[in-house]
């Protein structure tokens, strides 16, 4: 593991490869919206009504009690609507005019990606302004926030509403998995930007990009599993670190 400060430090052979690479993976976890003020999951400040995700964040939850898990999501909801995307999503959307080939994994589902321009975008775990009908399947966007009807009914055949995300012990959509996994096998760039590194299967990304030949550099607050994966570490706030690896690549 070997880990920096700053851009400037990289090893040139690190530089060179990010500059001349044309096939880029990145996966972006919660610690890219940080700067934009969204909670982390494993951070103090992810806590809701002292429940943690992985207690809120299942079908077995939801079942139980779905006014609990909206309200929850509500919160989340309510909390997400004014924020913007950061410097650091704003470097991403511009590096996919870098490369020849460009695929940005996220683990997010604030939506800021898309707010700041990507545009191949593979949202793994779904994304918090849909629903779905947990009837008849149907998949619709709703960004009220406050939620006007708790829990929300679907208005075509008054079904139960329940977010469009991925909960723990969900398997993940086969066709968006399968699109991750190709552009890690394919890339020779994989970038891994403020995850934890703990939540499967994204957290093995990383490590088939290098089994398939990639580099890997990871940009975090400070180093992870990830970290011994990783031919780099960039230890500091994404917003920051990205914005100059842009500045970085577009010098001769
Ligand atoms: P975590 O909250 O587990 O981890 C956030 C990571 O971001 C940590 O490693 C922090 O050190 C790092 N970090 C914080 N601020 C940062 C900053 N400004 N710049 C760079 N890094 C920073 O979030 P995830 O790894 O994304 O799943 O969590 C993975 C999944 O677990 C989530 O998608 C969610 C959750 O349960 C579902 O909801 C299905």
């Amino acid at each position: 593991m070997t880990t920096h400060k700053n851009v400037s430090d990289l090893a040139v052979n690190v530089l060179q490869k990010i500059k001349s690479s044309k096939h880029i993976s990145v996966l972006t976890g919660a610690g890219v919206s940080a700067e934009s003020g969204v909670p982390t999951f494993r951070g103090e400040e992810g806590l809701w009504n002292n429940y943690r995700a992985e207690e809120l964040a299942t079908p077995q939850a939801f079942e139980r009690d779905p006014n609990l898990v909206w309200r929850w999501y509500d919160w989340r909801r309510t909390l997400l609507a004014p924020l913007k995307p950061n410097a650091g999503h704003y470097a991403l959307s511009q590096m996919e005019n870098f490369y020849d080939n460009f695929t940005l994994i996220t683990q997010n589902v604030d939506g800021l990606h898309r707010m700041a321009g990507s545009k191949n975008l593979v949202e793994l775990h779904g994304n918090i302004w849909l629903m779905r009908c947990t009837a008849e399947g149907t998949v619709m966007e709703n960004k009220n926030t406050p939620l006007v009807a708790m829990p929300p009914k679907c208005n075509e055949c008054g079904g139960l509403l329940r977010p469009h995300i991925v909960w723990f012990g969900e398997s993940l959509d086969e066709d968006i998995l399968t699109r991750a996994f190709r552009s890690a096998e394919q890339c020779d760039l994989f970038f891994v930007i403020g995850t934890s590194g703990v939540v499967q299967p994204a957290a093995s990304l990383a490590s088939i990009a290098k089994q398939n030949g990639a580099m890997v550099i990871e940009i975090n607050l400070e180093p992870t599993p990830i970290s011994d994966v990783a031919d780099a570490t960039l230890l500091g706030p994404s917003a920051k670190v990205l914005p100059g690896l842009l500045n970085a690549m577009q010098k001769d």
